[in-house]
């Protein structure tokens, strides 16, 4: 194909997820909710392993779009569970397309107070969790020819905000990884990029956002004018799991509002 005809045949159908099966983790509420829905509105399948219990918000907006969606309960930590949640995928559809590792906690504590078993637990999921089911996920994606992994930082993947060294380290971390799996696995057409979102109101942080000098300091920080919400992020998740990113590969994209270029 000359320069001209691929041109012309670029289409919006590059965008499109139809007939790709994609797991997101916590994906049962919040920004994975977004990314979940988002992925069934652009026609892929849905694995979902989940921490808390309630499904059934996100079971009856993907069904909504007319795709499927299953789950799996347990806890992300766990390297047997890892494991399982790929098992259960691959003998629910068969395949694993797109991987969402969006799973994640954090712990506020004073820094001098801060307890080890809470630097380990977070950790535990915000970094290693993402190499673990990366890594496991990878393996069946290289047999299927392909796939995309997508691995969510923070604005605390560029800087450090006090009282939470654990997520600070993770969230540089999950870059880290983000690159080395791009180097590792480009060769055979797997695509791991980050995205990185801003300030958005979720239950991870609402006990942060309820402190109004807080909020009000964040939100004099966003070029935006205004917190994010959950569909701020739908859009950037969709081109990183299709055809349109394909030559995307080790890049983390910030989805803030203009935080991170506001002094
Ligand atoms: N909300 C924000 O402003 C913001 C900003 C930057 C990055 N993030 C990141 O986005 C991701 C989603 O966070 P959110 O804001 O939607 O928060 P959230 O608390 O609503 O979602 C976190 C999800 O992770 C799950 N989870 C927690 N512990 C788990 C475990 N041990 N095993 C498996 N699953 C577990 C929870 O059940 C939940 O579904 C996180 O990685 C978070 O760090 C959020």
């Amino acid at each position: 194909m000359n320069a001209l005809d691929k041109i012309a045949a670029f289409s919006m159908d590059y965008f499109s997820l139809k007939g790709k099966v994609a797991i997101v983790t916590g994906a049962n509420q919040g920004l994975g909710m977004g990314y979940a829905v988002a992925f069934a509105k652009a026609g892929a399948d849905l694995y979902i392993p989940h921490y808390t219990d309630d499904v059934s918000d996100v079971k009856r907006l993907i069904e909504a779009e007319g795709r499927r969606v299953a789950f799996i309960k347990g806890d992300l930590t766990d390297r047997n569970y890892i494991k399982a949640v790929v098992e259960g995928c691959l003998k629910e559809y068969g395949r694993i397309d797109i991987l969402v590792n969006n799973a994640g906690t954090n712990h506020f504590a004073p820094f001098f107070d801060f307890p080890g078993e809470a630097y380990d637990r977070v950790l535990e999921l915000q970094l290693k969790s993402v190499y673990f089911l990366g890594h496991e996920v990878a393996k069946v994606m290289k047999a299927q020819g392909g796939g995309k992994i997508i691995n969510i930082g923070s604005a605390l993947s560029y800087t450090a905000d006090r009282k939470c060294p654990a997520y600070v380290t993770a969230k540089h971390g999950v870059i880290g990884i983000t690159r080395d799996f791009a180097n590792e696995l480009g060769p055979y057409n797997i695509q791991c990029n980050a995205i990185c979102p801003g300030f958005i109101q979720t239950d991870m942080n609402i006990a942060v956002s309820a402190d109004k000098a807080f909020y009000d300091h964040i939100t004099g920080r966003i070029a935006a004018g205004r917190w994010g919400d959950l569909d701020d992020l739908m859009g950037t998740a969709v081109f990183l799991a299709s055809k349109a990113s394909d030559y995307l590969n080790g890049a983390d994209i910030k989805v803030d509002g203009g935080f991170s270029c506001v002094l």
